[in-house]
This record gives C-alpha cells, sequence and structure tokens, in this order.
C-alpha cells in the first residue's frame, strides 16, 4: 500500500464506526430481551463483529487522525476510548468463547458487556465533537436570523473594523471549519490572534499588502478552484464581504480601529455599510440639487402674493414656500404666477386650504425642482395631478380631499421618482389602490392620513 492511500482510508473511518455502534447495541439489546436464551451462536457472531469492526474503526482512525486540524485533547481522548472499546470487545469475544468453562466467565459477562457500551457511547460522542464541535450537541435556540444577520451598526464610522465588520464575516462563512476544535488547513480563524498566527503554510496575511496575503487569495479565487474558501458548496462570501476583508488587511489589518480612524473611499463605505446592514443612505436629491441665489426681488413679489418663504435650510439656496395664514381664504390661481419667478428654487410647496382650482394645472410643470407638494384640501384635480406628473425630483403628494379622481391618479404615478401620495377624502377607494399596488408595489399611497400632519 502507498503512503498516500492510508490517509484515504482513514475517510472510511466516519463510515466505519456505525458497524461497532450497531453491533453492540443490538447486542444490549438483545440482551435485554433474551437474557435466558441459550442462542450462543448469536453471541459469538455479535462478539466476533463487534471486535473485528471496533479494531478496524481505531485502525482506520489511526489514517485519519494524521490528517491535521483536529482538537488534540478530543482527539487523544476519542483516540483512547476507541482502543479501549477495541480491547473491551475481545475481551467479550473471550468470555463469550470460554463461557462454559467457568464461572469466572459468565461472571465477567454481562459487567464487561455494560462497560463496553458505556465506552462506546463515550467514544461516539467525543467522535461526533471532533466532526461538528463541541456544541454539536448543546440545543442553541436560534437567535432571530433576520436580526442577527442585519445587526445594526448605527454609526458605522465609530464601528471597530476587525471586531465588528471582519470576525461576523468570518463567524458566518469560515469558523465551521476554522475554529478552536477543528483546523482545516492548520488553520483557525475565530480570534484575532490565531488569524495573524496563520495555518500549517504559515502567515495568511501580509498587513498592508492583500496583494501578497493568502488569505485574499483563496478568498479571491474562482469557486471551481481547489483552494477557493470557503470551499465550494458552501455559502460564498458577497462581493462587499471580499471588500471589506481585503480593506482591512490593506488598512494593515489592525485588531483594535475604527473605520474613522481609517482612509475608505465610497466604494469600500458602501461594502462596509451592506456589511453592517446598514441601508445604504440616499443622498437626497436637494443635497445634489443646485440652485442660483433667489432674486430678492422675486421673494418680495412672492411674498407680496401671499406666500411664506423659507430657505430649507441655512445656506441653502432652495425654497420652501407655504401660505400665509391671512392668505389662505383668498389665495387662488393667480397667486400661483408668482412662484414662477422662484420655479428654479421652490423645492417644498404648501397650497393647502388655499382656493387654486385644478386650471392652474399647468404652472405646477414648471417648478422642475418641486420635492413635495401638499394640495390637499382645495381644488386641485386631474389637471394639476397630469401636469406634475412629469416633474423629475418629485417624491411626496398630498392629495386628500380634493376633487383628484384615479383617472388623475394613474397618470400621475407614472411618474417614476413619486414614493407616496395622499388620496384620503376623495373618490378613490381601496379597491383601485389595491389594483395599482399590484403594479406599483414599492408606491406608498395613502388613504387614511391626515392632511396636516403629512406635510
Ligand atoms: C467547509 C469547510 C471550510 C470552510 C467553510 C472554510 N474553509 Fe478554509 N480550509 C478548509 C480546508 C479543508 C483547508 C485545507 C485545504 C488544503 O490545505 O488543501 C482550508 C484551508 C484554508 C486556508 C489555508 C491555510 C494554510 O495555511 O494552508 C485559508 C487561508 C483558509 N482556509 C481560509 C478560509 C476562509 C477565509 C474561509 C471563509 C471565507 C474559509 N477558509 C472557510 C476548509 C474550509
Amino acid at each position: 500500500m502507498s503512503e498516500s492511500i492510508l490517509p484515504f482510508l482513514g475517510r472510511f473511518h466516519p463510515l466505519i464506526v456505525h458497524l461497532p455502534i450497531g453491533f453492540l447495541s443490538f447486542w444490549v439489546v438483545f440482551e435485554i430481551f433474551y437474557r435466558k436464551s441459550e442462542k450462543s451462536g448469536v453471541r459469538l457472531l455479535l462478539a466476533s463483529f463487534t471486535f473485528l469492526s471496533s479494531s478496524t474503526s481505531v485502525i482506520l482512525g489511526f489514517f485519519l487522525s494524521w490528517q491535521s486540524g483536529y482538537d488534540e485533547h478530543l482527539l487523544e481522548d476519542h483516540r483512547n476510548s476507541g482502543i479501549l472499546l477495541a480491547i473491551l470487545s475481545f475481551l467479550l469475544l473471550i468470555t463469550i468463547v470460554m463461557y462454559n468453562n467457568g464461572l469466572f466467565f459468565r461472571r465477567l459477562y454481562y459487567p464487561l458487556l455494560i462497560v463496553s457500551f458505556a465506552v462506546l457511547c463515550y467514544t461516539g460522542h467525543h467522535g461526533g465533537s471532533l466532526t461538528h464541535g463541541s456544541d454539536f450537541l448543546v440545543y442553541k435556540p436560534e437567535l432571530n436570523p433576520a436580526n442577527e444577520q442585519t445587526l445594526k451598526i448605527a454609526d458605522i464610522k465609530k464601528a471597530y473594523v476587525f471586531e465588528d465588520l471582519v470576525l461576523p464575516i468570518l463567524k458566518k462563512k469560515c469558523t465551521s471549519c476554522h475554529n478552536n476544535e477543528k483546523k482545516k488547513g492548520g488553520l483557525q480563524l475565530d480570534t484575532y490572534g490565531s488569524i495573524m498566527k496563520g495555518g500549517e503554510n504559515g502567515q495568511i496575511i501580509v498587513p498592508g499588502n492583500s496583494a501578497e496575503s493568502y488569505m485574499a487569495e483563496v478568498i479571491l479565487m474562482h469557486k471551481d478552484e481547489e483552494m477557493a474558501m470557503p470551499p465550494k458548496g458552501k455559502q460564498p462570501l458577497t462581493q462587499a464581504e471580499m471588500q471589506v476583508i481585503i480593506w482591512w488587511i490593506d488598512q494593515n489589518a489592525k485588531e483594535n480601529t475604527k473605520v474613522e480612524q481609517l482612509v475608505a473611499d465610497n466604494k469600500t463605505l458602501t461594502a462596509i455599510n451592506s456589511v453592517a446592514g446598514n441601508e445604504i443612505k440616499t443622498t437626497s436629491f436637494w443635497e445634489t440639487t443646485e440652485a442660483e441665489p433667489v432674486n430678492l426681488l422675486s421673494v418680495e413679489f412672492v411674498k407680496k402674493s401671499g406666500f411664506l418663504v423659507y430657505p430649507i435650510a441655512a445656506n441653502s439656496n432652495l425654497l420652501e414656500i407655504r401660505i400665509q395664514a391671512s392668505a389662505t381664504d383668498t389665495l387662488s390661481d393667480n397667486a400661483l404666477i408668482a412662484l414662477q419667478s422662484v420655479n428654479e428654487q421652490l423645492v417644498w410647496l404648501d397650497l393647502s386650504k388655499s382656493k387654486i382650482t385644478d386650471d392652474a394645472g399647468s404652472i405646477f410643470a414648471q417648478f422642475k425642482h418641486l420635492n413635495k407638494l401638499n394640495v390637499s384640501n382645495t381644488e386641485a384635480g386631474d389637471k394639476i395631478a397630469q401636469s406634475i406628473a412629469s416633474l423629475p425630483a418629485l417624491q411626496i403628494v398630498n392629495f386628500t380631499g380634493t376633487p383628484i379622481s384615479i383617472k388623475g391618479l394613474v397618470k400621475l404615478i407614472a411618474n417614476p421618482s413619486i414614493q407616496k401620495i395622499y388620496v384620503w377624502k376623495t373618490t378613490i377607494t381601496e379597491a383601485d389602490i389595491s389594483a395599482l399596488q399590484i403594479r406599483y408595489p414599492k408606491l406608498q399611497i395613502e388613504l387614511g392620513s391626515d392632511s396636516t400632519r403629512s406635510l
């Protein structure tokens, strides 16, 4: 037999061990029910098979143990108890053969069988721990997996790169094979120290240089390659997970640095956010919207027409416009003409409870940066809905208590930028909305919200 076939034979150990387990268990059951039986032939057969299969298992176990990666303590225990079991099963065989040759053997028989069975259980348990980890049989109620995976790191900049980002990835995808008890490739990946120590081929990380790091090499390999990690068939790393590990290595693979202490470009930050389970913060359109500073004369004109004008944020040229309380009852379509002079800057417009009508429709089409529009409790209807259907920045619209019809709503929601529409107290029904939601599952169409609170 060539040297290399022995470790291969060793792989049959986990299979063959089921034989002594089966024979010995059957034997015990047999004795429980047929203790009085005179069938010594059955006992001889069971004894022979138990002995043969347990000693074969021990030999194959030796071959298997040459492969590195097992926890030494567990392995030693398992090896010793396995050998003990083989010896016990040999003694059992002798007692059966000599059963009729003296009281000594008859007295020895049952205690020996019971002890053998106990040793079998012990050996089997340790064997299981070697292959599955010692907590394999410990009941661990699963944390809500969704919670666990999307464990949010509130402020990503304050997160520890190794502890909060890298280690959770390894625990999810690597440590089932690379832990304290089962060190495949001689490698343990569940603590910082063990990772830096490396595996049977030495260090796997060259701090600051992912190109020279074996760890990076194996995780970037095509899944069909032999050394690809995790091995084929296991849940692979996501692109973001690879990126984060590689970034960590390139940033010197430190144990106690925070994200904010390292250099991260936008792509990396996106990957970090994705690994941390944070929604990637979409920049609000106005953070990217540019508008000229508003002309002060225009602002005066707008105010005189019955509106209140505010910048949406300090240092912003963008405007929020509402109706002055005193003007609510009088403000009509004509006043909207004033808004044309600030059409670049206007992003939030609240016209609720005013006297505007649907005839003002086309004016709205000019408010190209309009983001939120509230026309609740006015005569605004389908024409206005249609004219705002092409506004590229419009996200939230409130038509509560207006004559808008389902036709107008259908036109409006064709606008892909719209996220939320309020149509409470209109002719639009629950059934209309259910029908629309099938085509626009992400759109929020609200039927029961108070207009004054919604904007
Ligand atoms: C299903 C089990 C399994 C999983 C999961 C797994 N590995 Fe491995 N890993 C192995 C085996 C087996 C070897 C030894 C392969 C060999 O040497 O041919 C190994 C070897 C390695 C080595 C080489 C060690 C050395 O010094 O030779 C590295 C590095 C490695 N794994 C990293 C990882 C990383 C990173 C992950 C998670 C992304 C991972 N592994 C997940 C089974 C696994």
